[in-house]
């Protein structure tokens, strides 16, 4: 579904991403991790068309799509959920999702879209007339995945869904992405939350100081002892089941 080969960007003439080699397979979930400010957001915004791209290539669904305007990428079946939780807070539950259709004229099938994030995310049905500043912190990130559906992706990025949200919340989210991936999306997730993306995904990478430290399918990563060092200290229970149900 997705192929970057050899990527590099940076900001003005700040380097930051060198030689990024990343395969999303269609399907699938792919996780990507490192601590912050490691290049995790970078990676995303360049291939969303947000940053340019120095070097390198980046195929979707069998088309070279670097460097290609924001709009023409979302419109390819790529969709970025951008981290920070950025919904219009003086707008509707209802107008924010609208909102994520922006690329489509195709009205009916628009409608019947809506229906499917209000059956994934219940919670904004019963809010859908309410400004979504009057919205929690798990509501919100619920409002921009959904606007992120809107836009009827092939392949949907998705920048720390978890951050700062109660573990209940994180267990919601998740299983919703699952439930998403099983719909026929493709996901690619960065993540904070090390060991519960480990969990949902089939393959992950931890990127380090802009390059590509590891990567590997993620039930051996779990299981690697210098990634349960750096990144999955403390217990915590294994919740594959809860997550995947
Ligand atoms: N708009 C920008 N202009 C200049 N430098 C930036 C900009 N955005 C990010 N950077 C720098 O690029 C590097 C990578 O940032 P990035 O946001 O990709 O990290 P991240 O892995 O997403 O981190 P986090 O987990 O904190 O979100 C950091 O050194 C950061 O300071
Ligand atoms: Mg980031």
């Amino acid at each position: 579904m997705l192929k970057v080969t050899g990527l590099a960007t940076g900001y003005g003439k700040i380097q930051i991403l060198r030689g990024i080699n990343l395969n999303v397979p269609k399907d699938s979930i792919v996780a990507l991790l490192g601590g912050n400010g490691t290049g995790k957001s970078t990676l995303l915004k360049a291939l969303s068309g947000l940053l340019p791209v120095w070097e390198g290539m980046i195929e979707f669904d069998g088309q070279p799509i670097q460097n290609l305007p924001p709009h023409t990428i979302v419109r390819a079946g790529l969709t970025q959920v951008t981290q920070g939780k950025d919904a219009y807070p003086a707008m509707t539950v209802e107008e924010n999702l609208k909102l994520g259709a922006y690329t489509r004229n195709d009205k009916v099938e628009i409608a019947s879209d809506l229906e499917k994030v209000y059956t994934y995310f219940p919670r904004l049905l019963e809010r859908r007339k309410q400004f979504s500043g009057t919205l929690s912190g798990g509501e919100v990130q619920m409002l921009v995945i959904g606007r992120g559906l809107m836009a009827r992706p092939k392949l949907l990025m998705l920048d720390e869904p978890s951050a700062a949200l109660a573990p209940k919340v994180v267990m919601d989210i998740f299983s919703t992405i699952n439930r998403i991936r099983k719909s026929g999306v493709s996901i690619l997730m960065v993540e904070q939350n090390v060991r519960m993306a480990l969990l949902l995904a089939e393959y992950g990478y931890i990127i380090r100081d802009g390059v590509i430290l590891m990567e590997g399918g993620a039930r051996d990563m779990i299981n690697d002892p210098n990634v349960k060092a750096s990144f999955l200290g403390g217990t915590v229970a294994d919740t594959t089941r809860d997550i995947k149900a």
